[in-house]
């Protein structure tokens, strides 16, 4: 039940950091390891590359997975959109091993892939929230996200519980690899870190509320900007804002902006930069300012440790991999905030359904 939540959507944005801490104690040991099954981390171990087959915010989360398991594994690794993939098959590796990120498991563009590649004899791993699901049942491994029921159309903690599990299971597969990064990685630590820090996010709705307002009340669209995982984080935020706010919201690597999107900025566009990685955090920054300097206006959501005065929302430090984990719960609380403003039925948004059973 909602209890004191006016929303579903709110009620399971809150409920992350406790996701964090539930799949700590299920997938991270007493001496602070990630274990999992140790038939699945052979089969993945044997594989030669990854493909991690999803749609909409699932996909989002394993574009972010994409890097974790290339980084902490050491093993190439394809986000595909299962929409396009069913139909579009890309040249395959000799020995590919495919996995299915699906919070509801019943995605019918997922199960059609499935259905494919298991006929073609390729092993399989679903990843998802509903654990009796088909697409956990019909996969030769599955592993529960343990978000808890997913109510709200729009999905949030079911992100956050994909992409902690998906690096915690490419340090277990980096560990079982005795890939040098996965031994000197501490997910687990790092996940804990993601549970303080979402609390202390969480803890500024009212800001959030302010900044939303401020924002996106009367704009029909918004962007938003980053590179790397900032860059994927951007893609969620809009997404989370398109589909229960309606205002039409793309997400762009900040570097990309130059080479058209910049012609649609004009007095007071919103644009929204996530500013987390040292190595890029120059640059996006000035790509923030190219915008602004043509009427943008601009709210800055940057890492502790590379905050400057101009920034006005800070996330605490983490991992480049892992800071998914907080910059998209500003991206939640702000479409939440700006479909709770313009009166929508924030938990079920028009021409959406929860799970998407046909192709
Ligand atoms: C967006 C959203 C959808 C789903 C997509 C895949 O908030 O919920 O984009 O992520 O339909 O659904 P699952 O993960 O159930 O396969």
């Amino acid at each position: 039940e909602k209890g004191p939540f006016p929303y579903y959507m709110l009620k399971e944005i809150t409920e992350q950091p406790a996701v964090m801490r539930r799949l700590l104690s299920r997938y991270v040991d007493a001496d602070a390891k990630p274990q999992f099954d140790a038939a699945l981390l052979k089969a993945l171990a044997s594989a030669d590359r990854l493909y991690i087959v999803a749609a909409g915010t699932s996909y989002h989360a394993g574009l972010v997975g994409q890097s974790l398991f290339e980084q902490l594994a050491g093993v190439p690794t394809q986000a595909a959109l299962a929409s396009e993939f069913g139909y579009h098959m890309p040249l395959l590796s000799a020995k590919p091993m495919f996995i299915f990120l699906t919070q509801s498991g019943e995605t019918a563009d997922i199960r059609q892939v499935l259905v494919n590649v298991k006929a073609a004899g390729y092993p399989t791993l679903t990843l998802t929230n509903v654990i009796t699901s088909t697409l956990a049942r019909e996969a030769d491994y599955a592993v529960d996200l343990a978000a808890g029921p997913e109510i709200a159309v729009a999905s949030t903690k079911a992100y956050t519980a994909q992409v902690a599990v998906e690096a915690l299971l490419a340090a277990a597969l980096g560990q079982f690899k005795q890939v040098p990064a996965a031994a000197k990685s501490d997910v687990a630590h790092a996940l804990s870190l993601a549970a303080a820090g979402q609390q202390a996010l969480i803890d500024q709705q009212a800001k959030l509320h302010a900044l939303a307002t401020a924002l996106f009340a009367k704009t029909r669209n918004a962007f938003f900007i980053g590179r790397g995982t900032d860059y994927f984080v951007s893609l969620e935020a809009a997404l989370k804002l398109k589909e229960i706010s309606y205002v039409q919201a793309e997400g762009f690597a900040a570097g990309e902006l130059k080479h058209g999107t910049i012609a649609l900025i004009e007095q007071d566009t919103p644009v929204v930069a996530f500013i987390t990685d040292p190595k890029t955090a120059a640059r996006t920054r000035s790509n923030a300012e190219e915008v602004e300097a043509r009427g943008a206006k601009v709210l800055r959501i940057a890492a502790a440790s590379l905050a400057q005065p101009e920034d006005q929302l800070i996330v605490d430090d983490l991992p480049a991999l892992l800071t998914p984990l907080l910059t998209i719960i500003p991206g939640q609380l702000l479409a939440y905030f700006t479909s709770l403003d313009r009166g929508y039925d924030v938990d079920r948004p028009r021409n959406l359904a929860k799970s998407v059973t046909v192709e």
